[in-house]
Parts: structure tokens; C-alpha cells; sequence
């Protein structure tokens, strides 16, 4: 990564990642689910790299969550062979999913529809290859999967083991509690997300499937969940960085959040009381999700250098790679404020999406085990 450094300060825009603020995070899910105990399955999709994974990794964990199969063969390559893929399942994937059976990865695969568990069969037949499955549960409506009453759950079920694959139980994703407004909605969607795979794994059971395990998982129901009964695993990426999103549900605070990207001031657009910075959408990404929220963060949220909040300053808007800076009351900002070159910190408003902008992390904070610069991995 030499091409991004000068003068050993890496060229803005850049990732930095605060290993001090990632390792409370962490510390603080592991706890958590410690106290619940059921162990964490992270979701690996958020971070893409192997340093960061064996730190999400606790030592209950049963293995790793992907959501691509080039996270899988990168990750598998790195020594991880307990891996759910937690996509419901292309079929014009499985020869590629067969290679990585064939070369000691029995990826789990998620299943959410019987068609797709007809064309699992065929292709398990064609290529010799006895794929292991979860059932995706639709605790929602919000995605795919089967509803927990569903009879086509069952169809599905017996359309995998009479392939000679093994139905290894239930998922589901609670994308609905990324809607939530205050605590107690995020309990109610982590007891519906419970209440949905535990009825549709007893289902399972009583209809002779073994349906051994039963996984639920996302940021918000993981920090908000109080029982985790009849659940063998959670799954969850976003609290590893944290982002603005997740601050306004509540999951978090801003001084949470260990991801930001880095920039420079170009310069003031007098006339309307805005300053530019060097990072624009491809820095911080489109992701607007915080304008769903109580407090819309446009683009992100400004800090100084060294990481405190500058209340009153958000990305109002961005282009390629120009970000503006503006007063959140609308008011201009005045020349004095800032200088051209000074650097910032953008906090992101989703850390997935921002975190997939960028080569790697520069690593900033007390804990800096293992060099400056931890590379990401890109692709499907
Ligand atoms: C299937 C599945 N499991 C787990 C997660 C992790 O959720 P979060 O990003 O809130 O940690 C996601 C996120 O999209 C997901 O799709």
C-alpha cells in the first residue's frame, strides 16, 4: 500500500479504524451473549479481513458468517472451516460451493424456498456432493425465507435429505429492527426473532428432521435480546465498527463508533458558508441511511483529527469526491472555522458500506497489535 502513504502519513481520503474502540465493542457483545449463553457466530461481511475476524472470533465460537462466497474461499484460506453462508442460495453457485467441499470447506448453505431446494438436489446429485443446509425462517416479511407455519418448510426439508443433504436446522435475520424507534421495539423484534426459528425448528423435530441448530442474528436483536432460549448461535457484524445507523437505534453511542474516514480541507465556498473536503461518495459511500432517523447525519458526521465530535458540522452533501460541510441549524459556517489542509474525521453512516470503499484500515489507538495497515478483501 506504499502508493497511499507520503511522508508515512496515509493519503486522504483513507479508513482509519480505532482498535481501541473495536475491542470494546467486541468485549462488550461477547459479554453480553456470554451472560445469555449462546456463543457468537460473527458476520464477517463487515470487516473482510482475517485480522479483524480472529478478533470478533470468541472462544465459544462455532466458526464464521459470510455473505459472499470470495469472503468463504478468503477466509477458508486463512485457516477458518466452520462457515455459514448466510445468503440464501444462487444454484448457479453450487459447482463453485462444491470445489470448496471437495477441498475440506463444508460451507453451510441457506435455503429460503423449495424451488431453490429442487435445483440443490439436482445439482447435488450431478456433482457428487452431500451440501449441508439451513432453512431461512421469514420472521418479518421483510426478505426471503419460509414462514415458520409455512408446509413448504417441510417440503423443502425432505427435499434436501432425500438428495442425501443434511438439513442442519433454521435461520433468520430480523431486518425489521432496523425500523425500530426506541428500546422497546428492539426487544419485541429480538423475542419475534426467537419465537420464529425456535417454532419452526420444533416443527422441524416433530416432523423427524434433527434440525440440530438454531441461528438468529443482527447488531440491534443481539444487543436488545433478553432470551435466548432454544437458540444455539447469534450472528452479528455491524457491532464489531459500529456507525451512525446504529447510534440512532440506540445500539450505541457515537464515541462507539471505530471506523472513520480521513480528510482534507480543499477549501471555503464563501457564498454559501460551506468548506469542501477530499472525501465524496467514494470515500464515504451513498448510504443515507440515517435519513430515516430522528437525526438524518447526511453524508456523516465531522470530528477533529483526533476524533471528537464536532456537534454542530455534518456532510450535508457529496460528489464523487467532494464532501460539503454544513451547519446542521443551516446557518454558514464562518472562515475562521477550519483551514485548507487541515485533516478530519467523517464518521459513517453505515460501516459496511463505508468499510467497502477502501483497500484496508489504518489503525489508530492505544492497541495497535500488528502493524498499521490491515488489508480488506473485495468481491464476490
Ligand atoms: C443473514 C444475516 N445475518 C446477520 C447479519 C448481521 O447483522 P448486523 O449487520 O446488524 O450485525 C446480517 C446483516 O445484514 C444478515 O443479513
Amino acid at each position: 500500500m506504499s502508493s497511499t502513504v507520503i511522508d508515512d502519513k496515509p493519503v486522504t481520503p483513507c479508513l482509519l479504524l480505532d482498535v481501541d474502540r473495536m475491542t470494546r465493542n467486541i468485549q462488550t457483545l461477547e459479554a453480553r451473549l456470554k451472560d445469555l449463553g449462546t456463543p457468537l457466530r460473527p458476520h464477517v461481511k463487515t470487516c473482510k479481513s482475517i485480522e479483524i475476524a480472529r478478533r470478533m472470533m470468541a472462544s465459544d465460537s462455532p466458526g464464521i458468517t459470510v455473505s459472499t462466497l470470495a469472503e468463504a474461499e478468503y477466509f477458508f484460506g486463512h485457516g477458518i472451516d466452520d462457515q455459514l453462508y448466510a445468503v440464501g442460495i444462487a444454484p448457479g453457485k453450487l459447482d463453485r460451493i462444491a470445489r470448496l467441499y471437495r477441498n475440506g470447506l463444508a460451507l453451510k448453505l441457506t435455503l429460503d424456498n423449495s424451488d431453490a431446494a429442487g435445483r440443490l438436489g439436482e445439482a447435488a446429485a450431478r456433482l457428487d456432493c452431500a451440501f449441508s443446509v439451513l432453512l431461512e425462517i421469514d420472521a418479518d416479511g421483510q426478505r426471503g425465507g419460509f414462514r415458520p407455519d409455512d408446509p413448504a418448510l417441510l417440503e423443502a426439508a425432505g427435499l434436501v435429505t432425500d438428495a442425501g443433504c443434511g438439513v442442519l436446522g433454521v435461520m433468520t435475520h430480523m431486518g425489521a429492527s432496523y425500523d425500530c424507534r426506541d428500546a422497546r421495539c428492539l426487544e419485541r423484534a429480538a423475542e419475534r426473532e426467537r419465537d420464529a426459528v425456535v417454532s419452526a425448528a420444533d416443527r422441524l423435530r416433530t416432523a423427524g428432521f434433527e434440525a440440530p441448530v438454531v441461528s438468529v442474528g443482527s447488531t440491534p436483536t443481539a444487543t436488545f435480546v433478553r432470551n435466548l432460549e432454544g437458540v444455539t448461535e447469534v450472528r452479528a457484524g455491524t457491532h464489531v465498527f459500529m456507525d451512525l445507523f446504529m447510534a440512532g437505534l440506540g445500539v450505541c453511542t457515537t464515541d462507539d463508533i471505530a471506523i472513520s474516514v480521513l480528510t482534507e480541507i480543499i477549501g471555503y465556498r464563501g457564498n454559501a458558508g460551506e468548506w469542501l473536503v477530499d472525501a465524496g461518495w467514494m470515500a464515504l459511500s451513498r448510504d443515507r441511511g440515517t435519513a430515516s432517523q430522528t437525526v438524518d447525519c447526511g453524508y456523516g458526521l465531522v470530528c477533529q483529527e483526533s476524533g471528537e465530535v464536532i456537534e454542530d458540522i455534518f456532510v450535508r452533501a457529496t460528489s464523487q469526491e467532494h464532501g460539503i460541510l454544513a451547519r446542521r441549524d443551516g446557518e454558514p459556517i464562518t472562515p475562521d472555522r477550519f483551514q485548507v489542509g487541515q485533516r478530519l474525521r467523517i464518521l459513517p453512516n453505515h460501516a459496511c458500506a463505508t468499510a467497502a470503499q477502501h483497500a484496508g484500515y489504518w489503525l489508530v489507538g492505544e492497541d495497535l497489535a500488528g502493524g498499521r495497515f490491515w488489508p480488506r478483501m473485495h468481491g464476490w
